[in-house]
């Protein structure tokens, strides 16, 4: 993986116009969902990224018909009239590339009384434990078994409704609450749940299969479990991580991107920030246009949150568009302990970029004084050249990208495939945005 390099010469804004498809982050949760029907369901709106790909693999060894009836227009059939047990060995091989295996163990209880989940991939950001996710099954009433290979799960009888209260708002527990507690016997309340706008849109899709979910203003989502549910026919949200990925682009270049497809509702947060920095931003009815003031950008003090919070899947984008800001910016995470590795590359290009233990802003962390260097000073503006630098993890590597572009001079960025993982045909949106780069496989 680490072979494929993108040569990229620096210093030219990107000018132009790219399209978001569905939300990385919520089509691989959707696809989960069509576990829990008697009948197929239509996905809309599907973007052609590696996550997608990892999924479809793990449905399909679960006995899951996939298929891609329309690239173009992303529309994704999945039929699991004939769910089965799949094999340790083959859940196994697709490890190591996602986290999405976890959110099976609900839908496969229900549907076959055991589920398998591999040692777990995905990003290197953080520790990413999954211990909420195996407490809640457990609170279900699943029987949980650490293996040698994984941990296997079993339900000796049908899973029952419970009480539950997250310890941190948690978006990959509250989707695990939702997909196990839509069928079990009974009712369930969760406590503390994280309300991002793709958690609900997977309440909208299990409502369509049948569902009773109700969500209050305080955190608190309802779940009525029902005998059986239906398939779903489902367009997705829109990707705002990687449209604001391509504003801060548009910032960190000099440059000025129209995003079509991006959609103001779920970025009103990335919006706000954006102006504050002095971002030039005009919401059409078909997407979102992103560009440079004519004059320098401004420095800001931020804090990463769950939502309606600032994400933190927007923070490292934002952060190399900041290099390029008047004065000290503070960016305090709250979300990740290691969300910061990005920005060791970000300082050989030449950003002037501090990291400290301590929480530099107002929200209380759970990362103070645990010896996380969680907090960054961003000292700016510093002219970025160009540098030899690899791909850390999916948003991060989208950052060194973007630092790439910005910056003075030919880079080497190594280990590109990764980005494949969460950006649709990003190469292709570079050529439309007039990016100067070369790749090499080797
Ligand atoms: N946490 C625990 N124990 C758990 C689960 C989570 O301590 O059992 C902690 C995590 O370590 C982290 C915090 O809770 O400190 C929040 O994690 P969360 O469960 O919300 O994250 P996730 O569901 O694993 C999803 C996205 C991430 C995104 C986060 C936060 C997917 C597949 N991933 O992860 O997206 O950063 O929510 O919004 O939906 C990405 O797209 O690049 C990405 C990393």
């Amino acid at each position: 993986m680490n072979d494929d390099v993108l040569t990229v010469h620096g210093g030219t804004p990107l000018h132009g116009s790219i399209e978001v498809r569905g939300a990385k982050n919520f089509v691989s949760k959707a696809m989960v969902a069509a576990l829990l029907g008697e009948e197929p369901s239509r996905l809309l709106n599907v973007p052609q990224i590696r996550d997608v790909a990892v999924v479809t693999g793990l449905l399909e060894l679960h006995g899951v018909t996939v298929c891609l009836e329309d690239p173009a227009v992303g529309e994704l059939h999945l039929d699991p009239s004939n769910v089965e047990r799949a094999a340790v060995a083959d859940i196994d091989a697709h490890a190591g590339s996602s986290r999405i295996p976890i959110l099976f163990c609900g839908p496969l209880l229900h549907r076959l009384g055991q589920a398998f989940i591999p040692d777990l991939g995905g990003c290197m950001i953080g520790g990413r434990p999954i211990n909420y996710h195996l407490e809640v099954l457990r609170q279900f009433g699943a029987a949980v078994e650490k293996k040698p290979q994984g941990i296997s799960l079993t339900a000796p009888q049908r899973l029952q409704g419970t009480k539950i209260e997250l310890p941190y708002p948690s978006v990959g527990s509250t989707e695990q609450v939702l997909l196990t507690a839509v069928r079990a016997e009974g009712v369930t309340e969760l406590r503390n749940a994280a309300t991002e706008p793709e958690i609900m849109d997977l309440i909208a899709v299990l409502q369509k299969m049948g569902a009773i979910i109700s969500v209050d203003t305080d955190r608190v989502i309802r779940i009525e479990g029902v005998d059986r549910l239906g398939g779903f026919v489902h367009r997705s949200l829109p990707d705002r991580i990687e449209a604001a990925s391509w504003a801060c682009a548009a910032l960190a270049t000099k440059g000025d991107i129209t995003v079509k497809g991006a959609r103001q509702l779920e970025m009103m947060t990335f919006l706000n920030v954006f102006r504050k920095v002095g971002g030039v931003l005009d919401v059409r009815d078909d997407g979102i246009r992103f560009s440079h003031p004519t004059g320098s950008l401004n420095s800001i003090a931020l804090e990463t949150d769950v939502h309606p919070g600032f994400m933190t899947d927007w923070q490292q984008p934002l952060v190399v568009a900041l290099t390029q800001a008047s004065g000290l910016s503070i960016v305090h995470e709250t979300v990740y302990e290691n969300r910061f590795g990005f920005t060791r590359a970000l300082r050989e290009m030449g950003a002037q970029i501090q990291l400290y233990r301590e929480c530099l802003g107002r929200l209380p962390c759970r990362f103070g004084h645990r010896n996380f260097r969680h907090s960054a000073v961003i000292s700016g503006p510093t002219k970025l050249h160009g540098a030899d630098i690899t791909v850390p993890d999916l948003r991060g590597g989208f950052s060194h990208l973007i630092a790439a572009l910005a910056a003075e001079g030919t880079s080497h960025v190594r280990g590109i495939g990764l980005i494949d993982r969460g950006y649709e045909h990003f190469q292709q949106k570079l050529d439309a945005l007039g990016a100067q780069y070369e790749r090499s496989d080797s």
